[in-house]
C-alpha cells in the first residue's frame, strides 16, 4: 500500500475510533425515559472531548450532532424532546472529524423489551453489513456488496431501502462512490485497496419505498413498517478491509 494509503487509513482509523466509542457511550443510556436529544448531547460531548467534531452538525443545515432514527424513520431523524419507549428499536449514527478526516458509523439499538419480528430485522441488517464486509477486497465490483446485502435481506423476507446508500469518506464527508446496499453480482465499479467508504445498509419490514417529512430530513418508510441500519466506515485492502468503526464493547 501506498504512503498514501496509510496516510488515509491512519487518520481514517482514528476519527473512526472515537465515533464508535461514542456509540459505545450511547448503548449505556439508550433505555425507556431516555430522550433523542440527550443522546445527542452525549454525543456532542464525547467527540468534542476527544479533540474532534460532530461532522452532522451544520452540515446541509443539520440543525444536531447525530441522527436518531426511531422504528418506522429510515434515517436522518433529528434529536428532540422525544422519549424513547419499551419496544422501541433507535439507530443513532455518529460522524467524528478529526484532523481534517471522517469516521462515520451507526448501530440500531433495542430499547427494552422488543418484538421478535424487529428483533429479527434488527439482526438480519446487521448480518447483511458484515456479511457484505467480509466479501470486500481489492478489484470486486460495488455490485457484489449489493447483491450480498439483499440476497441475505430478502431471504428473510425484508426489504432493502434504495433512496440511500454508502459513500465514500475521507476528507469530505459524503464523496464519491455511491455505495448501493442491492444490485447484481459483477456489477459497477471495481473497488480497489486503498479505497475507504462506508457499507450502511437500511431495511425494512415492509416495502422499501420512503418519503421524507416536512422538516426536509426525516426520511419514513411509506408503509409505517418498522426500519433498522447499521454502519460501518471500511478501509479496502489487497485481500479484505479493514473496519475503522468496530465497538470496543
Ligand atoms: N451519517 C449519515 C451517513 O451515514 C449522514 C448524516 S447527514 C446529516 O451518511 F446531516 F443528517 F447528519
Ligand atoms: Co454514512
Ligand atoms: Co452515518
Amino acid at each position: 500500500m501506498s504512503n498514501n494509503f496509510k496516510e488515509a487509513f491512519e487518520k481514517t482509523r482514528l476519527a473512526g475510533s472515537i465515533a464508535a466509542k461514542a456509540l459505545d457511550e450511547v448503548a449505556k443510556i439508550v433505555k425507556p425515559g431516555t430522550s433523542t436529544d440527550s443522546i445527542d448531547k452525549l454525543c456532542y460531548e464525547f467527540i468534542n472531548d476527544n479533540g474532534a467534531y460532530s461532522a452532522p452538525l451544520f452540515y446541509r443545515g443539520f440543525p444536531k450532532s447525530c441522527c436518531t432514527s426511531v422504528n418506522h424513520v429510515v434515517c436522518h431523524g433529528i434529536p428532540s424532546g422525544k422519549i424513547l419507549k419499551d419496544g422501541d428499536i433507535l439507530n443513532v449514527d455518529v460522524t467524528a472529524f478529526k484532523n481534517g478526516w471522517h469516521g462515520d458509523t451507526s448501530r440500531t439499538f433495542e430499547i427494552g423489551e422488543v418484538s421478535v419480528k424487529a428483533k429479527k430485522l434488527v439482526k438480519t441488517t446487521f448480518e447483511a453489513m458484515m456479511k457484505a464486509i467480509k466479501i470486500v477486497k481489492d478489484d470486486i465490483h460495488l455490485g457484489d456488496i449489493g447483491a450480498t446485502i439483499q440476497n441475505h435481506v430478502e431471504a428473510a423476507g425484508f426489504s432493502v431501502v434504495q433512496d440511500f446508500c454508502g459513500h465514500g469518506i475521507g476528507e469530505h464527508f459524503h464523496q464519491e462512490p455511491n455505495v448501493l446496499h442491492y444490485g447484481k453480482k459483477g456489477t459497477g465499479e471495481k473497488i480497489k485497496a486503498g479505497m475507504i467508504f462506508t457499507i450502511e445498509p437500511m431495511i425494512n419490514i415492509g416495502k422499501f419505498e420512503t418519503k421524507i417529512l416536512n422538516d426536509g430530513w426525516t426520511a419514513v418508510t411509506k408503509d409505517k413498517s418498522l426500519s433498522a441500519q447499521f454502519e460501518h466506515t471500511i478501509g479496502v485492502t489487497k485481500d479484505s478491509c479493514e473496519i475503522f468503526t468496530l465497538s470496543n464493547i
